[in-house]
């Protein structure tokens, strides 16, 4: 049957790798880069990707469903997939009023966006737009009182979760940004001008928004709020000092759920959960912070088995197929976010960009899930991953208990299981409804 014609973009664009390929075709490189780049080597940008190739999946088709629920629930509202947008700053430079566009198409998919601290528009101006369910990410500020005006700002707003962000204290070694010269607002010389002619697209776009590009959320009545002393006023305002007390104090004035963002070990993940946090996300911000940091996939049994379901889990970080939600499921996370994948699809074609990203992801998963006889999301779990390759053999030997010293040393290691031997069934997904929270700033 002859379907509809699509967009020639769209066909293009038939994968989130291939979409990057367009997106790589509109975008000057300093700003492609900025965006596709991470810290040092990289080495943690490609792992964050790469760890999925060591977890392979074990199909049972036997016992599947003709049609699949994609669906879950987090923090009491159903979303259409486990997969959410996480915190982007500067979507406003792909696309004319960025942060609308995608928060637009995340919500239409059924979906979450939370709003960075680092968006062009201000965190009002978003609520304005009546879009909803909406995040919204901050920081631990040296200034005590900034913190509690961004979370009292957000609560007002009618964000329903907040998002502390706590890998980004200092600002990680963009290689690429320092080889491109990449400033923000983003200046190009003659010479790179001359050689954007395939760049006009975007160039034409956003003519009218780069010169009045800002950082909304920091912008001050009668203050210097140009882009430049905002955006070097931003980078000194994070805490490198922060403490488990300052989570602990936010928790104490926010009522809705409360994340942290940036959690790779397993102590922080227990310390999180006894400091009332309801949930993380297992990130290394996209490799965009420290080189050499364990990949969010590799961090995640781990974080998972600290938690033991006392909170959600996000895993943050490498989602481009939607094999990789099922594995990462499978490995312990309640949801997965899509930072460079959202992107890409807003950088080719706003909203309809985000939303052809949403539903390569839904076409995935449904296949994956399918293939591999899974009825719904609940019924994702460990056993899809039983006999796991050798990279991941060793995940489940880190994460699981130090050996005991009760004289069976020398009996032969049992071949863990990855996830472990099933225990008691975990609050999945967040009794937040029962919690009886209310965002009551
Ligand atoms: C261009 C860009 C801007 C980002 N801005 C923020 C931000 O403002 N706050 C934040 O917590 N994380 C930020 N992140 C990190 C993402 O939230 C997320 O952790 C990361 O993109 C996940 O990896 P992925 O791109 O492989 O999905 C940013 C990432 C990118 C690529």
């Amino acid at each position: 049957m002859a379907g509809e014609r699509q967009p020639r973009w769209k066909r293009r664009a038939y994968n989130i790798t291939a979409l990057r390929e367009e997106a790589r075709r509109v975008l000057p490189r300093a700003v492609f880069d900025f965006v596709d780049g991470g810290a040092g080597d990289e080495h943690t940008l490609r792992r964050n990707v790469s760890a999925f190739d060591d977890v392979p999946l074990y199909p049972r088709p036997i016992g599947g469903s003709a049609s699949r629920d994609l669906s879950t629930a987090l923090f009491g509202r159903r979303i259409s997939m486990p997969l959410i947008v996480p915190p982007t700053g500067l979507a406003g430079l792909l696309w004319p009023d960025g942060e609308a566009a995608s928060a637009r198409a995340a919500t239409k998919a059924g979906s979450i966006y939370c709003l960075s601290h680092g968006s062009i528009c201000t965190l009002e101006e978003l609520a304005e737009t009546g879009i909803e369910p909406r995040w919204f990410q901050t920081y631990i500020y040296t200034d005590r009182g900034l913190t509690h005006e961004m979370a009292e700002r957000a609560a007002a707003a009618g964000y329903e979760a907040l998002v502390v962000t706590i890998d980004t204290q200092m600002l990680g070694n963009r290689e690429r940004d320092i080889r491109n010269g990449f400033v923000i607002p983003p200046r190009f010389s003659a010479g790179e001008i001359a050689n954007m002619a395939t760049k006009l697209r975007w160039l034409l776009r956003m003519r009218r928004t780069i010169p009045n590009i800002t950082f909304g959320n920091y912008r001050r009545p009668g203050g210097a709020n140009d882009l430049t002393t905002l955006h070097q006023r931003m980078l000194t305002l994070p805490d490198q000092g922060m403490q488990w007390d300052d989570v602990a104090a936010l928790r104490a004035v926010w009522k809705g759920p409360l994340l942290l963002k940036g959690v790779l070990h397993p102590a922080d993940a227990a310390e999180a959960v006894a400091n009332g946090v309801d949930g993380m996300f297992v990130s290394n911000h996209g490799g965009r912070q420290l080189d050499g940091a364990a990949s969010a996939l590799d961090a995640l049994p781990r974080v998972a088995d600290a938690v033991a379901g006392r909170a959600t889990v996000l895993l943050d970080g490498g989602i481009r197929r939607g094999t990789h939600i099922v594995k990462a499921l499978a490995l312990g996370a309640d949801c997965c976010t899509i930072g460079r994948a959202q992107f890409w699809g807003l950088t080719v074609a706003g909203e309809a960009g985000v939303a052809h990203v949403f539903d390569i992801f839904r076409r995935e998963l449904d296949l994956t899930m399918g293939l591999c006889g899974l009825a719904d999301i609940p019924s994702i779990g460990p056993d899809i991953l039983a006999r796991p390759g050798k990279a991941a053999r060793k995940l489940a030997e880190v994460a699981a208990a130090p050996p005991s010293d009760n004289g069976t040393e020398d009996k032969p290691e049992p071949v863990p299981e990855i996830g472990g031997p099933a225990g008691p069934e975990p609050t999945r997904y967040g009794d937040w409804e029962r919690k009886g929270r209310a965002i009551d700033f």
